[in-house]
């Protein structure tokens, strides 16, 4: 395969190409880089490459014409290569990516320096424009190299043990297991037993379990594409069950009316019935319906009474199913004596509010404390939400959900609930053993 590297920095790439497996590959003919000065295509004496801006502004630019003729002169060359521009403002560099790229013949890595190249070239003459991550450096030099060690080791030959390659992070859309070498104890800290014990079906299913749990503690977002056998389906299943300890409280007192008074909101059955869907679907291990008035609770219980042991059982045993995880209690501080019981340890309570607070958690750590294991209790009020002695006892505070257009945002409980489940667990759905043919009304 061959690298064409187009920079104003030639000797950039001098000591990169001469070591480990790229200085190997390139020994051996396994790949071809060679390395052009964008400096040789311009035309003055002064050899110049860049220029200021239009419109003014900081920095200066590639000039198009050097660039251009520089790529013309290397598309002129057989094979024809593609063309990368190497950009911030590009496609993301990933695995799949990097494997992709391998299968061509000869790519061009345009590096830019100072604030860029000229638009029409990016615009007109480049194949792809390609970032490697969401920060800014110098120049592409060192992307260029990303690239280019992430596509060689996807050229047959270039990694001396292809089953490496294959059995790193990404290949087969997990990250890899924990490894391990001598000495057997350091200081104290032991390599685990099952690699020790020369049983080699157990040191599969060991580091296959640890694979699994890396990459569902640290990048769940790549379970929804990894290859998942049965057996692993189930094992996430089982960690999934192990480290989600999900609760939902809706909350009917203390709430507050349009005039941020203190009141107990009434009961709404759109609220139980889906709200319990919602949560038996994602996971949750009880919903919560936070009621004190006496008369409001016994419609509450008549309901779950026709639904779980009545007509409504017989009639509909999905519906029962769902309202399987609904409890009634009276008070906030009846639901947290019962998730203490029965896990153990009192919940991280994390209220949600529509009004933003300064100290809100991004749905991104939310999901984190989703995952870590702790028992959590999501708080959602009715009514006008949650009173301030409810707000005031909570952990943290998820991030409100914001419309799109304008300051319009009058999201039902149900719907509230819902978004911030789906952005807390969406990385796990599916796991379930056929997600095909599990969809219903
Ligand atoms: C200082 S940067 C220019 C940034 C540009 N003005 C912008 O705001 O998008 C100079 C050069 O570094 C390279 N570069 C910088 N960050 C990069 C990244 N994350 N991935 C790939 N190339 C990058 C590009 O070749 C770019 O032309």
């Amino acid at each position: 395969m061959i690298f064409d590297i187009l920079t104003i920095f030639p000797e950039y790439f001098e000591s990169p190409l001469r070591v480990g497996l790229l200085g190997k590959a390139l020994k051996r003919g396994l790949l071809e880089v060679r390395l052009h000065n964008l400096r040789d295509f311009a035309t003055d004496k002064h050899r110049t490459i860049d220029d200021k801006p239009f419109g003014g502004g900081e920095g200066m630019l590639f000039k198009p014409e050097p660039l251009y003729r520089a790529l013309e002169s290397l598309k002129a060359e057989s094979p024809l290569p593609r063309v990368i521009y190497l950009s911030p403002q590009g496609r993301l560099l990933e695995h799949r990516l990097a494997q992709e790229l391998a299968q061509e013949q000869r790519l061009v890595l345009l590096c830019g320096r100072y604030e860029g190249i000229d638009e029409r070239i990016r615009a007109h003459f480049v194949d792809m424009e390609l970032s490697i991550g969401d920060y800014v450096l110098f120049g592409g030099e060192a992307a260029a190299l990303v690239v280019l060690e992430a596509v060689a080791r996807w050229v047959p030959g270039v990694v001396g043990c292809e089953d490496s390659v294959r059995r790193d992070s990404f290949a087969e859309g997990l990250l890899k297991y924990p490894q391990y070498t001598r000495p057997r104890d350091f200081l104290g800290y032991r390599v685990p037993e099952v690699l020790l014990s020369g049983d080699h079906a157990r040191v599969e299913r060991w580091r296959r379990e640890k694979s699994l749990e890396v990459t569902f503690d640290r990048r769940p977002d790549l379970l929804r594409t990894a290859r998942l056998s049965p057996e692993d389906r189930a094992l996430l299943q089982e960690l999934f069950r192990r480290r989600v300890r999900l609760y939902l409280a809706l909350i009917h007192y203390p709430v507050i009316n349009k005039e941020g008074r203190k009141i107990a909101s009434s009961f709404t059955n759109l609220d139980l019935h889906d709200i319990a869907r919602l949560a038996r679907t994602y996971g949750v291990r009880a919903y919560y319906l936070v009621q004190p008035l006496r008369d409001q609770r016994a419609i509450m219980e008549e309901l779950l009474r026709f639904w779980l042991s009545g007509p409504g059982a017989r009639h509909n045993p999905d519906r029962a199913e769902a309202l399987k995880v609904v409890r009634l209690a009276r008070s906030l501080e009846e639901v947290l004596a019962q998730i203490r019981s029965a896990e153990g340890e009192a919940p991280l309570l994390l209220a949600t509010d529509a009004r933003p607070r300064r100290e809100a958690l991004s749905y991104e750590e939310a999901a984190r404390l989703v995952r870590s294991g702790r028992p959590i209790l999501i708080l959602l009020g009715t009514a006008w939400g949650l009173a301030p002695e409810v707000l005031d006892r909570a952990d943290y505070f998820l991030e409100p959900l914001y419309g799109t257009l304008d300051a319009y945002n009058h999201l039902s409980v149900r719907a509230a609930a819902s978004i911030i489940l789906d952005r807390l667990l969406r990385e796990f759905s599916g796991l379930g053993p056929n997600p095909s043919n599990s969809t219903r009304n």
